[in-house]
């Protein structure tokens, strides 16, 4: 059996600024954050990813860092950071943070003394152009928000490269100066620690960006050396990467060195990401069924991690236009919904129209596919989003932690607050909120802390196979199983409104006592597998056998 921790994990991500604020000045804090390490317990989560902790100018989120080896003053000292982590530990609880390297802000020492003189000691750690490159309006991240990709600086008098917004310069990978300063950043929050990194915008990174040319090449061996550094000082330490990359260029994140992944060890999986999407907006799972087909077997030690939502919009891009749309008039209609053209600036719950059902559905459905479950902060309540603010703002409102002001967020008068608390209506701290949910039984955080309690008590859901069992059912229904020495589960998933059953007897003769650990209702005992009844968007996780 795999002693990976991180195959077997659960990983909780949340942003600092919006989780708790223990000083009243509107704006969460580290403290705050280990006040509530309690309820992240409870929950059953195994792994903390914090986005952006350093100090930055805050134009997008935290994601344009101004100093590499600090936290942000307003989220507290490294002191308290270093207790956080500590704090964690003592409650089973790693933590990642968000390792920004492709970029740092304009506003970042190294950038202002670059631009400042050609003799600069970090002239060369950015990337610039003396004449006007031709690609400059090609490659934006944020199309609507981003003009171009190159902007042209008078105190340098050159142009700089930015693959996201003009504010966040890029850095030069190919100075081994740059590189060093990476392995020293990794090695710094280890050293204070941190389990790994949430490696930011991986696939830019390693670009060896050509003024002119929209397909300059990558430096995928700079992963490898930055792995085996952070492997060598501190031995079970990950790098879990952003890369939404065309599926056959996944394969080189991970690396494989004679079958071992030697690079990335978790990446993000976008793809199954858009065609999760796609199956719950169709009520059909092919989607997904393609997804666990078209899967490259990984390496030894690499893994996936899945996900539903995060801190930025649902990302539709590896679909079809035409899929896209599909997607769209679900759960995305309005034009205010959509952003960049290609994704959807919502939480969960509203997409799928506050439904219990099928909030529940998706994420049993998410957390029992092959991978790492990573679940974004609030979507344990079934938080709502705020349409009211720009761009991914909308999904990036205060956690709601019971009725008190402000949803119990922060003591700050409410103009105040980091981001307006959504108050009123169905979404409203008010009806949402933890402290409500922690007293029934049957709310979806009790839901959240019972479906996690069970799937660690199931080693072969993220370390073990994961396949779809093909067999005649029902059109809404997905059946897939996951095995590994210590077991077999396996799990119907009913995407669509109508009942349906399934007979599964043919394929599992030798299951004992197969009995049901998690399904959204009481189902008859699944006795000899033939008559499986699912309830319309209904689920059931049915143990097969389990081995000592
Ligand atoms: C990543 C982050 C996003 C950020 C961008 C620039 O895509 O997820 O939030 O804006 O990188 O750093």
């Amino acid at each position: 059996m795999s002693d990976r921790w991180y195959e077997k994990a659960v990983i909780y991500c949340a942003d600092i600024d919006t989780f708790a604020d223990s000083n009243g000045d509107g704006v969460g804090d580290i403290r705050g954050m280990i006040g509530r390490l309690d309820y992240l317990a409870r929950l059953g989560i195994t792994c903390l990813w914090l986005n952006p902790v350093h100090p930055t100018p805050n134009r997008d989120d935290g994601y344009d860092v101004a100093d590499f080896y600090n936290v942000d003053p307003r989220l507290g000292s490294l002191g308290d950071f270093t207790e956080l982590v500590h704090q964690a530990r003592d409650r089973g609880i790693r933590v990642i943070i968000d390792l920004v390297v492709n970029h740092t802000s304009d506003q970042h020492p190294w950038f202002q003394s670059a631009r400042s003189s050609p003799d600069s000691p970090y002239r060369d750690w950015y990337v610039w152009s003396q004449a006007q490159p031709e690609d400059r309006h090609q490659g934006m991240v944020f199309p609507g928000e981003q003009a171009e990709t190159w902007t042209y600086d008078r105190t340098a008098k050159l142009w700089y490269y930015h693959r996201f917004y003009k504010f966040q310069p890029d850095l030069n990978i190919k100075n081994p100066e740059v590189r060093e300063e990476i392995k020293k950043i990794c090695a710094f929050w280890l050293q204070l620690g941190v389990s790994g990194f949430r490696m930011d915008a991986v696939p830019f990174i390693i670009e060896e960006t050509e003024p002119g040319n929209p397909n300059s090449p990558k430096d995928m061996e700079f992963l490898s050396e930055l792995r085996q550094h952070i492997q060598w000082r501190q031995g079970d330490a990950v790098l879990l990467a952003e890369a939404n990359v065309e599926p056959e260029q996944l394969k080189d994140f991970f690396g494989d060195a004679g079958g071992s992944a030697n690079r990335i060890h978790m990446l993000f999986d976008f793809m199954l990401n858009g065609r999760l999407m796609l199956a719950l907006a169709r009520g059909n799972p092919e989607a997904i069924i393609d997804a666990l087909r078209d899967t490259p077997k990984l390496p030894d030690g690499g893994q996936w991690a899945t996900f539903l939502r995060n801190h930025d919009e649902v990302d539709l891009s590896r679909l079809t236009a035409e899929q896209r749309n599909e997607v769209f008039a679900q759960f995305g209609p309005d034009e205010n919904m959509q952003l960049y053209g290609r994704g959807i600036r919502r939480r969960l719950a509203p997409m799928l129209g506050g439904d219990r059902r099928r909030i529940e559905l998706a994420y049993a459905l998410q957390f029992s596919l092959r991978g790492t479950p990573v679940l974004r902060y609030g979507e344990e309540l079934g938080m709502g989003d705020d349409l009211t603010q720009d761009g991914r703002d909308a999904i990036r409102t205060p956690m709601q932690w019971n009725m008190a002001p402000n949803g119990g967020f922060s003591t700050a008068p409410a103009g105040q607050l980091v981001r307006p608390v959504i108050t009123g209506g169905e979404y409203g701290y008010e009806k949402v909120n933890a402290t409500l949910q922690r007293h029934d039984t049957r709310s979806l955080l009790s839901w959240f802390e019972r479906m996690i309690r069970t799937l660690r008590e199931a080693p072969e859901v993220g370390s073990g196979s994961c396949a779809h069992v093909d067999v005649p059912a029902p059109s809404g229904l997905l059946v897939h199983r996951a095995d590994d020495v210590t077991g077999t589960m396996v799990f119907l998933h009913n995407l669509a409104p109508e009942d349906g059953v399934v007979d599964l007897s043919s394929l599992f003769p030798e299951a004992d006592f197969p009995n049901d650990v998690l399904a959204d209702q009481e189902y008859a005992e699944p006795g000899k597998l033939d008559k499986l009844a699912v309830a319309g968007y209904g689920y059931r996780w049915i143990r097969l056998c389990r081995k000592p």
